[in-house]
């Protein structure tokens, strides 16, 4: 299978209000998709749909061959889905709450032991199988919440922000599980609104109002989403240079960065700002903060090309 995740044109409404807008994705097995965006952006709603707890309104897709309309409860069935509030069990133990998911997925008690101890090993929970998960940390909530979402050992893997309210330490390990899943051609999509987790993944998909921006490596969308060259200049007096550069012709956007201006110039105006400035700013790289800026500031028509859009 070349895609384990197709749509097309996918949309949700509630009532009059579309909250996921004409969505096109192509994702495939050992992908790391993150979806990122605003409040609201329709991140949680596209995994709903494509989970198959959510109908969609209009357009089409399929999950690991297994269409979204037709055929939700086949797709339930073969996906590990974490919501954005962790569905554990606090007054149970961390193994009343594994022996709990592998019984919504039937598995066979010879294989429930196997596995249960294996998610212990993989959510680095040994030693802490009868505590109550209430008296858990965090970091550790979250890793037990991954371990019960894929303990049926699905080949797609849904994440919605797992990563919010954990220590940067937790979050660092929860990213290598994931990293090593993918590595075993599982197909991973996580919703975040971390973008050093974003450009750790092989694909990011922007959403904004519904609408899926742009899908692509991150390298690739800084490269090619943000029109025209980036600039650092350090001066004595950012401010008033800002306000000066800001109406000149050009000059794209300007934002001031602690003593630094960020300038985002049009590719031949270079040699007049440097006459201007009497020095030579320096290129630097987007951020995927820029990407998504220059993203949602596009019009109708001018649409990012991604490498896996498809139509
Ligand atoms: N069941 C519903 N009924 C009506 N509106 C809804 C429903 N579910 C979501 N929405 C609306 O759809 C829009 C998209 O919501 P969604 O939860 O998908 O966003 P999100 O990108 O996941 O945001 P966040 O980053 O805050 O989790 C929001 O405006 C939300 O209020
Ligand atoms: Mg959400």
């Amino acid at each position: 299978m070349e895609y384990s995740i197709v749509t097309h044109n996918l949309s949700k409404k509630f009532g009059s209000f579309t909250a996921v807008d004409k969505i096109n994705l192509n994702i495939r097995p050992g992908d790391i998709c993150a979806f990122l965006g605003p409040n609201g952006a329709g991140k949680t709603t596209a995994i709903r749909m494509l989970c198959g707890i959510l109908k969609p309104s209009a357009g089409s897709g399929s999950v690991l061959g297994y269409d979204l309309l037709r055929n939700p409860e086949k797709i339930k069935e073969n996906l590990g889905y974490m919501s954005q509030k962790f569905s554990l069990y606090y007054d149970l133990t961390v193994r009343e709450n594994l022996n709990f998911y592998a019984g919504i997925y039937s598995l066979a008690s010879k294989r429930r032991h196997q596995k249960i101890e294996e998610m212990i090993n993989l959510a680095d929970l040994a030693g802490r199988e009868d505590q109550l998960v209430a008296n858990l940390s965090q970091g550790f909530k979250q890793r037990l919440a991954l371990s019960c979402a894929i303990i049926s050992d699905p080949q797609v893997i849904f994440l919605d922000e797992p990563t919010s309210g954990v220590s940067p330490a937790a979050r660092r390990s929860f990213f290598n599980i994931i990293q090593e899943l993918a590595n075993q051609g599982k197909t991973i999509i996580i919703s975040t609104h971390f973008m050093d987790e974003a450009e750790r993944c092989g694909q990011i998909a922007f959403f904004n109002q519904g609408q899926l921006l742009a899908l692509d490596h991150p390298a690739q969308l800084k490269k090619h989403a943000v029109p025209g060259k980036l600039y650092r200049i350090e001066v004595e007096d950012p401010i008033r240079l800002l306000n000066k550069l800001r109406h000149w012709p050009g000059i794209k956007e300007v934002s001031l960065h602690g003593r630094s201006l960020h300038i985002l110039l049009e590719e031949d105006r270079l040699a007049i700002l440097k006459k201007y400035l009497g020095t030579e700013p320096k290129v630097i790289e987007p951020t995927l903060e820029d990407v998504f800026m220059a993203l949602a500031k596009r019009k109708e028509g001018e649409r990012y090309e991604s490498n896996y859009l498809g139509n």
